[in-house]
């Protein structure tokens, strides 16, 4: 007790101080996985989908006989699961009843700048904001939170963050478990830590931010999901706000990875190990032998590796959520082999080329401004973003509004294969992102591209860009969009 509040007490920049976390056999698994609800929506008669959601303050028992005051939408934590349609158009009617400002952000989502909720779309406590947009992008697994400047971090890690999931034609004619919270599961893994009152303790343990001892899945501790057919579906969210996990099976077998944080691979990529840091998402096909229970769990990189180092988690191991098969399985018979189909970029097309370095909590040497334009870009033109991270930590990197490849990516990691918008950045690490700004045109409001480590971002490692038309001149910093 005595060392748990001095943790507490100790200032930033005592990364060389952490202590590894080890709780493999030693969470319970006594709580049936809850699902989230998903979210009602009403259609309207132009066939408008529209949601609530409304953010508000709750407490709940994590822990027995521990109350902890928390955030949530339309309930105590976390939120709904939202799911729309290619091709639909969507509305959300986000209330605030918190005490403070906050906004909501569609992660993953291609939309327009004034419906993106990040920190240029606040809504004031007791006030409403009702974005809408029309989706049009592949299937995938997104999600939702709060994205004040200077906020974010502790608005999510009260609870505030949901699921968003996209279907299409495509998807939805492929062999693949898609039962919602039957065979096609949500798994929303966060990690926290706890104060001697039982509230959530929100100081820093590591240079990446909040290492939490204990992980939670939709919100319980020590998870089981009862398993009754051969497949399950995973859509794995890492909505943490600092840890990055190596994600694998305490019995060590393969799993099928068929889906990054914008959609279907083209064919599902095989592998023991996934590595995902803070906003990423990815779909994994589990296969049970009736009977036999296995742990996903986050086991700590190979150490010559050093992807993390020690002192920002990496040689931690967690016990995250017990999949516990029925003595007889439902057999769903084989996985399709074929997924998507995804057209390859090549940066020959490419027409600009920009550099973003990483360092010191900045971009560029830069921290956020919001009265700052820090990028133009053309509208439907290809580009290509260098990202370097020049530190001793890791990082990753997050672009609004688009789904981007990885060029010369290692072909062993799923990144190499699919639709992305948040990529580790391993310390001294440099990625290429290609991607096309295809449309909404707006000079008058900004989208982000920031670190996703919450904390990081909160401390101004982010930055904005415009999407233009030819010749069109940006429109912004008068003072007519800021508040302060
Ligand atoms: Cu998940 Cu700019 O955020
Ligand atoms: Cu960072």
């Amino acid at each position: 007790v005595a060392a748990a509040a001095a943790t507490a007490a100790l200032p930033l920049g005592l990364a060389g101080c952490y202590r590894a976390v080890d709780t493999t056999g030693q969470v319970a698994f006594d709580t049936e996985l809850p699902i989230p609800p998903l979210a009602e929506a009403t259609i309207d008669a132009a066939g408008r989908r529209t949601f609530e959601l409304t953010a508000q303050h709750g407490r709940r028992e994590f822990r027995a006989g521990r109350q902890t005051d928390t955030y949530g939408f339309n309930g105590d934590y976390l939120g709904p699961t939202l799911r729309a349609r290619r091709g639909e158009e969507v509305g959300i009617r986000v209330r605030n009843d918190i005490d403070e400002e906050t906004s909501v952000h569609w992660h993953g989502m291609h939309l327009p700048a004034q419906a993106d909720g990040g920190p240029h779309q606040p809504i004031a406590p007791g006030g409403t904001w009702e974005p809408a947009w029309h989706v049009d992008q592949p299937a995938a697994t997104l999600w939702y939170h709060p994205h004040p400047h200077g906020r974010t971090e502790a608005h999510v890690q009260r609870g505030l963050a949901g699921m968003f999931i996209l279907d299409d034609d495509r998807e939805s004619e492929l062999n693949l478990p898609r039962e919602y919270g039957v065979d096609d599961i949500p798994v929303i893994v966060q990690d926290k830590r706890f104060d001697d009152d039982g509230q959530f303790d929100e100081s820093n343990t590591a240079n990446a931010g909040m290492l939490g001892d204990t992980v939670l899945v939709n919100g319980a501790v020590g998870p089981f999901l009862s398993v009754n057919t051969r497949y399950v579906r995973l859509r794995v969210l890492n909505a943490s706000t600092a840890r990055t996990y190596y994600f694998g099976f305490s019995d060590d077998q393969e799993f099928a990875v068929i889906a990054t944080d914008g959609g279907l691979l083209e064919s599902p990529h095989w592998t023991k190990r996934v590595l995902m840091s803070p906003g990423e998402r990815i779909e994994m096909i589990v296969e049970s032998t009736p009977g036999r229970a296995t742990v996903l769990r986050s086991f700590p990189p190979d150490p010559d590796e050093r992807v993390f180092g020690d002192s920002n988690g990496g040689g931690d191991s967690l016990d995250i959520l017990e999949l516990r098969p029925a003595s007889e399985l439902t057999d769903s018979s084989d996985l399709p082999e074929q997924l998507a189909t995804i057209p390859r970029m090549v940066e020959a097309d490419a027409t600009v080329t920009r550099s973003f370095s990483l360092q010191g909590q900045k971009i560029n040497g830069q921290r956020m401004d919001m009265n700052r334009i820090d990028e133009t870009v053309l509208v439907d033109t290809v580009e290509v973003w260098e990202v370097s991270n020049d530190h001793g930590q890791y990082h990753n990197f997050h672009i609004h509004d688009v789904q981007f490849q990885v060029l010369d990516a290692d072909e062993n990691l799923p990144e190499a294969k699919g639709w992305k918008d948040t990529v580790f950045m391993p310390r001294r690490s440099r990625k290429r992102l290609i991607m096309r700004f295809a449309d909404y045109v707006d000079p008058t409001m900004p989208y982000m591209y920031h670190c996703h480590l919450l904390r990081h971002e909160d401390q101004g490692m982010m930055g904005q860009f415009l999407v233009l038309g030819p010749g069109q001149e940006p429109q912004f910093g008068s003072g007519e969009h800021e508040h302060d």
